[in-house]
């Protein structure tokens, strides 16, 4: 998983597609590289490291030149380094290559390319491409392109110049994502939209298995197979600004802050105005909801953690057994699923590819897939039956906050949906869920107003190297994705556990270095819970309680409490998150961690 952007056109290459990596860089930052065509000769730099390395770089040996490529790098096969770092070149050095990806038969093409004469400088699978393509370059490089893919096994989105062909960039896909921001005298090819957006709002998508012959007045679309492709271009109605800070100190930060406008926009237009719910635009019709007799969840990560509130909500809700998968398990243990299946893929990015291939599992064994998906286009949505959006925009931050808020509204719409028209719900109980959704915005505002109460915890956790969550039930879930937050940013070890389950284990690590957070809502399980503190607590833990307001009992179990507002039982994990982000974040920041851009982490893992 990396990002990859090319620039054609009147301005100078460098700067726009800087630019466009600095966008990028949450999709990898293991190395950076750069190449651009001018006067005849091709002329690169790329560093291990981060851009700002690359950047530093440029300042020093300044490259000119109109068209070039870039690529922005989450190290698969080759560790990071310089050499291991794209633009990739062929024997002559008259071709560059940038790749997202993985080729899978690159170590049988390399031995062959080898053995006629290629000479690599790298550890890559990436490097193979360059030669083959040099191999098949007779007088044009599209045709080129063209050859050396049909011989390639894998994953790939690509950006190739050439210096006998320098007006033109050939761009290609399969499996990792790619599209196109079409200008005036100019177009930019990017694994993703914000790369140029400050240039241009009109986008194409590219296709698997097609090539695009990019100059900067046009951009031709082809298969692999040559065929023409005549497609639509698509305004993006994201603005640039939406990927900026606006002012936080990280992109987390202010991701977290959106989440009360990110629920109400993922409400927006699917809850009417006399509480009912829509969800039209799936293409679902009614037979399809009625007709289903077991739905399937998979997503990984914190969309896994949503799966799991999905399941308690699907299954108390809608009364429809539901099982919850990692993805990447799902296609390994031959799951029992048919046509009456529902398998509904949670999922971000849209690229992820363990949800992608367990998505096409499902497909292919008859279910009907359902995605969940922040991201218009993706490789997802396109495999999917139907699409319901969580309209959380841009996210930037490589953990995820605003989009796992907006993944669940997505998922009580669904069970309340299907739970309506299967005779489930009564009409009493959908008006009064409708009813306290509409709230929810209001409640993370009060939550989020709140924040320096977190921050003052934050100070006081900062220097654990452990933490517990726990939580019970439908809070369980929400006790994991804690956890996750945690640990992905602060590099705190961070475990969540089902409350119940600590005396089985985990009690053993409790004493008085290792706090306990309990999600404790008021509602059912609070006793019990309560008992499970009272256990950690005797072990001279300190525990800390996310409660409801209003429960004026929690000071008297808890060494620090943090109130949310009251709300039903079900719709509580929405707000037991928030605070949880937040510690996670303050606790992050006063470490001094790189909290937009973790460690290891990348935004989108487009490989298995
Ligand atoms: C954690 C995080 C990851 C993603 C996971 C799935 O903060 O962001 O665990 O949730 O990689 O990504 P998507 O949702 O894009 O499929």
């Amino acid at each position: 998983m990396c990002g990859i952007v090319g620039y054609i056109g009147d301005k100078q290459a460098v700067p726009v597609l800087m630019d466009g990596l600095r966008r990028l860089e949450y999709r990898g930052y293991d190395s950076a590289g750069i190449a651009v065509l001018d006067n005849g000769s091709l002329h690169e730099s790329k560093s291990v490291g981060k851009l700002s390395i690359l950047e530093n770089m440029l300042k020093d040996h300044p490259l000119s030149g109109k068209v070039g490529i870039g690529h922005t790098r989450w190290a698969t096969h080759g560790r990071p380094s310089d050499d291991n770092a794209h633009p990739h070149s062929d024997c002559k050095h008259e071709i560059a290559v940038v790749h997202n990806g993985i080729i899978e038969n690159y170590m049988k093409l390399k031995k062959m390319l080898v053995a006629e004469g290629h000479v690599f400088v790298s550890e890559t699978d990436t490097e193979v491409l360059a030669h083959l393509i040099e191999k098949y370059y007779e007088d044009n490089l599209l045709s080129a392109v063209r050859h050396a893919l049909q011989n390639v096994e894998g994953s790939f989105a690509i950006g190739v110049i050439s210096i006998r062909e320098p007006g033109c960039i050939v761009a290609a896909r399969r499996y990792s994502p790619l599209v196109l921001g079409l200008g005036e005298g100019e177009n930019i090819l990017a694994s993703d939209i914000p790369a140029f957006l400050p240039y241009t709002k009109e986008a194409m998508l590219i296709n698997d298995d097609e090539l695009v012959l990019i100059t900067k007045d046009k951009a031709e679309i082809s298969t692999l197979s040559g065929e023409p492709v005549e497609r639509e271009s698509f305004q993006v109605l994201w603005d640039a600004k939406m990927a900026e800070k606006g002012g936080y100190k990280h992109f987390m930060l202010k991701e977290i802050f959106e989440q009360p406008q990110v629920v109400a926009d993922t409400l927006t237009g699917r809850l009417t105005d006399d509480n009912r719910i829509s969800l039209a635009e799936t293409g679902f019709q009614d037979e399809l909801w009625k007709k289903i007799n077991k739905v399937f969840i998979v997503a990984c990560g914190t969309a896994y953690h949503a799966g799991m509130v999905g399941k308690y909500l699907i299954e108390e809700i809608a009364r429809l057994p539901v099982e919850v998968d990692l993805a990447s398990e799902f296609r390994y243990r031959n799951p029992i699923v048919d046509e009456n299946s529902l398998v509904i893929a949670i999922s971000q990015s849209g690229e992820t590819a363990d949800t992608l291939a367990a998505a096409k599992e499902a497909k292919s064994k008859g279910a009907k897939l359902l995605s969940i998906c922040n991201v218009m286009g993706s490789s997802l949505t396109r495999e999917s039956d139907g699409v319901l959006y969580t309209r959380a925009g841009i996210e930037v931050g490589v953990a995820a906050t605003k989009t796992f808020i907006a993944q669940l509204i997505a998922l009580y719409l669904i069970s309340y949906y299907a739970g309506h028209l299967r005779g489930n719900v009564p009409e009493a109980d959908l008006n009064a869920f409708c009813s306290e959704i509409r709230r929810i915005p209001r409640y993370i505002d009060q939550i989020l107003v709140s924040h320096d109460e977190i921050k003052n915890l934050a100070k006081l956790f900062q220097k654990k190297t452990d933490f517990l969550y726990l939580g019970r039930n439908i809070q369980y879930p929400i006790a994991l994705e804690g956890a996750l937050k945690l640990k992905e940013i602060s590099y705190i070890h961070a475990e969540g556990y089902a409350a119940g389950e600590m005396k089985h284990g985990p009690i053993a690590l409790i004493d008085e270095n290792v706090p306990v957070l309990a999600i404790a809502p008021r509602g059912p399980n609070y006793d019990k819970i309560i008992s499970n503190i009272k256990e950690v607590k005797a072990r001279d833990a300190e525990s800390i309680g996310v409660v409801s307001d209003g429960d004026n009992e929690a000071q008297h179990h808890f060494d620090h409490i943090f109130t949310v507002p009251g709300t039903s039982y079900l719709l509580s994990p929405i707000l037991m998150t928030v605070p949880l982000q937040l510690l996670a974040y303050y606790i992050a920041d006063k470490k001094g961690t790189d909290v937009d851009q973790p460690r290891n982490l990348a935004k989108s893992v487009t490989v298995e």
